[in-house]
């Protein structure tokens, strides 16, 4: 029954965003493309303010990271040395009477390939063994078709960050801790994209890469490491937070960037991957869930990195992705000597254990983890990293969802009608405020309105209608999701008396209440509520 429910919701969602131009399948004339989307005029705007907040609230923000915009198709050997290559891939498998392929770990929601949209267990072939499938779109370079000239479409944005962590880190001027963000289209050969846009084959992310001192050297300049005392906001970062409290910091930084998008803490749920699940770099990981109609599923993972990245991208460029740190340098030589031992011991066991597991031979990985120990106590390490990686498209999705109501709202003669209303946080809705001016056939009333037009479109997204009766405007642009609308009528004029004159209606898409405003004041109330 609860199913079904979901079910019939996520129909209407589906069917709304393409009535009223959020998403459309992509090359729908043609029957369209399985796991890509295209964005209408109103997801567009949507998809734009998402990115946006993020981008001022991660980057511009911030005094300690940095923008980045990498290209789409980068060096091969980045690949490989990420590890994309050799293990990013599903367990694919092939039903031998319908031809169709599943992702082995999600046979029992198996896509009816008659219905792909619907899920049913109505295929009972025989399946083949499962094998690994590559999830890389791959391409070539230039003119010749050979191994040489193979490259890939990125998988994610973050390993642009890795590659570029030098040169942003100097013209930036920047020291660990410091970040770098980047946002951008990312894609993955996925076997069954589903869930509508959720799990596209082309999908956009934004990823940030946090770097931090290792906790030996936070040890070595503090005396101590700081770790979590319990949940929540650990408060303004500190010199003596090793990747834990960072990890936590960024948790919940990025929790109250939802919220901030009018996703409460009550639509999200936090999850703490366990030791089985991580990734094998991934000292920690956790995912923030939105309760989709669908199901509660990932928004953005949180992983603590450690220095896997940086470190691979070192071994596999033959470049140093090392940094200096000044304060190690002048610390280091005060420490009492047991503790340079312990310290410089400690650093060396957590690098001998990368270069083991990287495939460096044992005398090898020693060698150069005794290396790795002596420079630390010159001031020399390669950065850890946190990365907080969200989904722009699934992100969307959940602000579509969150916002789509029904309620009952009254017509032009006071009986109520059934209407939907996309209930989005002013800061993401794609229009902000509509312009109506009570009849279209009445010149004054349309100049009046065209000048408000005016005063607010520099400023906020605006949208002028004057087509139809004021109630199915109204209702119009509450599926739209705008915030505000502004009616224009006889008494702005001041047709009804000098006191109303120079005043509009302002009505708020929610309460539909509706107060009387001055022009002069519109632009400043509606920046104050859309901020
Ligand atoms: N960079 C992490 C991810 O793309 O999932």
């Amino acid at each position: 029954m609860a199913e079904t429910k979901s079910g019939e919701l996520m129909e209407k969602i589906v069917s709304l965003c393409k009535r009223r131009g959020f998403i459309f399948q992509s090359s729908e004339i043609y029957g369209g493309l399985n796991g890509f989307w295209d964005y209408g005029p109103l997801g567009a705007d949507l998809k734009r303010n998402v990115k946006e907040f993020w981008w001022n609230t991660m980057t511009r923000w911030r005094d300690d990271v940095a923008g980045l915009e990498a290209t789409i198709i980068m060096h091969p050997k980045i690949w490989k040395a990420s590890g994309h290559v050799d293990t990013f891939s599903d367990p694919m498998v092939d039903c031998k009477t319908c031809k169709a392929r599943f992702r082995a770990d999600q046979m029992n929601e198996i896509p009816c390939p008659q219905k792909p949209s619907k899920m049913s267990n109505e295929c009972h072939g025989e399946k083949t063994e499962a094998r690994p499938f590559n999830l890389m779109f791959e391409t070539t370079v230039g003119p010749i078709k050979t191994d040489d000239s193979l490259a890939y479409l990125r998988p994610e944005t973050a390993q642009a960050i890795f590659a570029q962590f030098k040169n942003v880190m100097e013209t930036a001027r920047q020291k660990v801790p410091f970040g770098i963000a980047q946002m951008g289209k990312a894609f993955r050969n996925e076997v069954t994209p589903r869930n509508f846009t959720f799990r596209s084959r082309e999908f956009e992310q934004m990823e940030l890469e946090f770097f931090i001192r290792p906790d030996e050297a936070v040890e070595a300049i503090t005396g101590t490491v700081a770790r979590p005392l319990g949940p929540g906001h650990p408060g303004e970062p500190q010199p003596n937070w090793g990747w834990q409290m960072w990890h936590q910091y960024w948790v919940e930084e990025r929790i109250r960037f939802y919220e901030n998008i009018g996703l409460p803490r009550t639509t999200l749920e936090e999850y703490w991957q366990k030791p089985e699940e991580l990734a094998h770099y991934a000292r920690a990981t956790v995912d923030l869930l939105f309760k989709f109609p669908f199901g509660t599923q990932e928004l953005e993972g949180i992983a603590a990195r450690s220095d896997f990245d940086l470190s691979q991208h070192q071994r596999c460029s033959g470049r140093p992705m090392t940094v200096f740190d000044e304060e190690l340098k002048a610390a280091w030589p005060k420490l009492d000597p047991a503790r340079q031992t312990e310290l410089r011991d400690r650093y060396r066991q957590a690098r001998l254990k990368y270069l083991t597991k990287a495939g460096e031979t044992v005398e090898a990985a020693e060698k150069q983890a005794q290396a790795d120990a002596e420079a630390l106590t010159k001031g020399y390490y390669v950065p850890h990293v946190i990365e907080p990686s969200a989904g722009v498209d699934r992100l969307t999705l959940a602000l579509i969802s969150n916002a789509y109501c029904e309620d009952q709202a009254p017509d032009e003669k006071g009986k109520l009608e059934s209407r939907i209303v996309m209930r989005f946080h002013p800061r993401i809705a794609p229009l902000k405020v509509a312009v109506f001016p009570l009849l279209k056939n009445k010149p004054e009333l349309v100049a009046k309105a065209r000048e408000i037009l005016a005063l607010l479109r520099p400023h906020m997204t605006a949208f002028y209608d004057e087509a139809g009766a004021i109630g199915r405007r109204y209702r119009r642009q509450d599926e739209a999701g705008t915030p505000f609308g502004v009616t224009i009528d006889f008494d702005t004029l001041g047709e009804k008396g000098p006191e109303l004159k120079d005043t509009v209606t302002l009505r708020e898409r929610d309460s539909m209440k509706q107060e009387r405003v001055r022009i002069a004041d519109l632009l400043p109330l509606l920046l104050e509520k859309i901020r």
